[in-house]
Formats: C-alpha cells, sequence, structure tokens
C-alpha cells in the first residue's frame, strides 16, 4: 500500500500528469520532453526524478543520453499505466503535447531512415547471398513453435525487426545493441501502440546490466560472426535465461567470402554446428534443433548458408558457471 500511495503521491501534478502522457506513449529524452513542455530542463529533470524514486518511470543511460520510459514492472509500472491511459488527449494542453510529441517523432524517424538509406547498399549486398529474410524468419518461428514465447531478450537487435517479428507472442520483449544508429532506427520502427510492450536499450552484450535467469528466449540473430568472442557472447546469453529458457542463434555455416571481413567486418566467416553446440554446452545449454537453410541458387561456393541453433537451459541450471568457465578452453 505504501509504494501505491507514493506513486499516487508522485504522479499528483500537472506537469508531472502531461509527462505520464507523453510516456505512455513514447520513450523520450530530457531534451526531447523539454522541448515538448517547453519548461526548463532542471524542472523536467527534477519531476522526472521523483517518478523515477516512485517507480512510475524507468531512466536509462544511452551514452550521453539519457531516456525515460514507463515503468514495465510493479505496482508503479501498473499505475503509471492506469494514469497514462485515463489521460485524455482531448485536454487542449495534453493535445497541444501530443502535436509537438508528432514533430519530435518526424525528426527523429528522418534522421533515423538517413542513416537506414546510407547503409542499405551494404546490406543488400550479404542478403543477396542468403535466402529471403522472411524464410529465415519462418524457419525461426517454426524452430520457437507455437504459443507465447514469454520474456524475450534480442542481443544485438539492430533495427529491431527480431523484435517486431516475436512482439505479437512476447509479453515483455527488450532489444540491446552497442549501435546507437541502429537504436534509433529500431525505436523509429517500433514506436507504435502495439510495441508499447517492448523496448531497446543502449548496451554491450558481453557486459548487460540484465538481472540473471530473468529470460524465456534470447536470441542472437546474425551477430555472433561480428563478435571477438562468440562463445562468451552464448554465455552471457545463457545466463540471462531462465531455468528451461531457451537460446536461438541464427547465423552463417562456414564459407569462404573473405570480402566479407573487409568491406562488412565480418571478424568469423561462419561456424560448424559442432562449434556452437559446443559454446552452448560450456554454457550449461543443450542444443535441440539445428537446420541449416542453403541459399536458393546454391552452387556450393560463393553462397551463404544460414544456420538455426535452438538451445534449452537444464531446469536445475544453477552452479552452471564454474563448470562452464572450465569447459570453455576445451571448445
Ligand atoms: C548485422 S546486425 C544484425 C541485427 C539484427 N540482429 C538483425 O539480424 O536484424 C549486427 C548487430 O550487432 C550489433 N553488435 C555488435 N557487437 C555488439 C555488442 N558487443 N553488443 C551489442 N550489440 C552488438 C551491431 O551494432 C549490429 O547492430
Amino acid at each position: 500500500m505504501e509504494r501505491v500511495l507514493a506513486g499516487m503521491r508522485a504522479a499528483a501534478d500537472p506537469t508531472r500528469l502531461r509527462l505520464l502522457s507523453l510516456l505512455s506513449r513514447a520513450e523520450l529524452t530530457v531534451s526531447e520532453l523539454t522541448q515538448i513542455l517547453g519548461q526548463s530542463q532542471p524542472r523536467i529533470s527534477r519531476h522526472l526524478k521523483l517518478m523515477c524514486e516512485a517507480g512510475l518511470l524507468n531512466r536509462f543511460q544511452e551514452g550521453s543520453w539519457v531516456f525515460y520510459r514507463m515503468a514495465d514492472r510493479g505496482e508503479g509500472a501498473r499505475l503509471a499505466r492506469f494514469v497514462g491511459d485515463t489521460l485524455k488527449a482531448d485536454d487542449p494542453t495534453l493535445a497541444r503535447d501530443l502535436e509537438r510529441l508528432e514533430g519530435v517523432r518526424a525528426a527523429r524517424t528522418e534522421q533515423a531512415s538517413q542513416y537506414f538509406r546510407e547503409q542499405a547498399a551494404k546490406w543488400h549486398e550479404i542478403r543477396a547471398l542468403h535466402i529471403p529474410e522472411a524464410d529465415v524468419e519462418a524457419a525461426m518461428i517454426e524452430a520457437i513453435g507455437a504459443g507465447s514465447v514469454g520474456e524475450v531478450i534480442d542481443l544485438g537487435t539492430g533495427t529491431g525487426r527480431v523484435l517486431e517479428v516475436l512482439a505479437p507472442r512476447a509479453v515483455r520483449a527488450v532489444g540491446v545493441d552497442m549501435s546507437r544508429e541502429m537504436l534509433s532506427i529500431a525505436r523509429a520502427r517500433l514506436d507504435k501502440p502495439e510495441f508499447r510492450h517492448v523496448q531497446v536499450r543502449y548496451g554491450d552484450l558481453f557486459n548487460l546490466d540484465v538481472e540473471p535467469g530473468s529470460f524465456d528466449l534470447a536470441v542472437v540473430h546474425l551477430v555472433l560472426h561480428y563478435l571477438n568472442d562468440p562463445a562468451a557472447a552464448v554465455f552471457e546469453a545463457a545466463r540471462l535465461l531462465k531455468p528451461g529458457g531457451r537460446l536461438l542463434v541464427v547465423d552463417f555455416a562456414p564459407h569462404d567470402l573473405e570480402f566479407l571481413r573487409e568491406s562488412h567486418a565480418h571478424r568469423r566467416l561462419g561456424f560448424t554446428p559442432e562449434e556452437v553446440a559446443g559454446w552452448c554446452r560450456a554454457a550449461g545449454l543443450t542444443v535441440t534443433a539445428t537446420r541449416k537453410l542453403p541459399p536458393r541458387t546454391a552452387n556450393g561456393r560463393g553462397e551463404l548458408t544460414v544456420v538455426l541453433w535452438l538451445a534449452e537451459k537444464g531446469l536445475e541450471a544453477q552452479g552452471f558457471r564454474g563448470r562452464a568457465k572450465a569447459e570453455q578452453g576445451s571448445v
């Protein structure tokens, strides 16, 4: 009861209600909120701090930027959502705020799509080498199976496509990436009411500030080949899973397209099924399914085969850390 009261007290102010109305629709930086509300930054920051302390909002840092969004767990989150949903957009002050929010969104989308336009040519070059993404996505869905996927984390989410695909079946979905440009595209893409339970954050997948054992499904889609230490990435992903949780890795089979190193920063030229299965084993996971998706125009050399690995964390997966560390050297 005390937390609910604290939350109600924290929300009981006209400026804070305006902030809740805006943050129920988008995650925003202090400077964006300052721009929309037309109040000074210290003032807005003080209101936000109070609402974070009361559990109504979450604050997260992305480099030099600080984002605010509705809390997604606990009594504070439920209260914030209730207040946000109750505030009617026909109130003249709230309506003006929402109009300005649209302006901020449009500027953000334009910035993101400019970056995407610049990168698009490079992306197409790689995509042309493997089967269409829609087929890869269909295979991912088939591998995961029907029903809810629970709480999902997408490591190296890029433009957030995997989140978009899994969101309808997720209770909560979090995407993490180290590229601000990618995240700004993901944010623009996921800035829709049906993705309220989806969020993206800046973060290094090797060093995430995430409670261990909190996700039902972790996805690492076309990321491992960029990494210095893919085994450690699998290990980190496993650490984030609840007992019985699953890891889906999607990457390339071994290939000899050396130019991908030069022009696309690939560090590894694909992985063997045994290699990934070994990393999974070392991390306390068991591979339950592996599927190869050869290129349509398969003529042997020069094309990329996409491979899916689905692995499961044992139900008694406690204390695997020491075991995994010991095994890592032998993989
Ligand atoms: C080819 S993109 C794949 C994006 C997305 N998974 C997809 O398939 O659409 C690889 C992504 O991994 C991200 N990445 C690379 N190293 C990372 C790290 N250490 N932590 C978080 N993200 C990383 C990159 O910024 C990039 O967005």
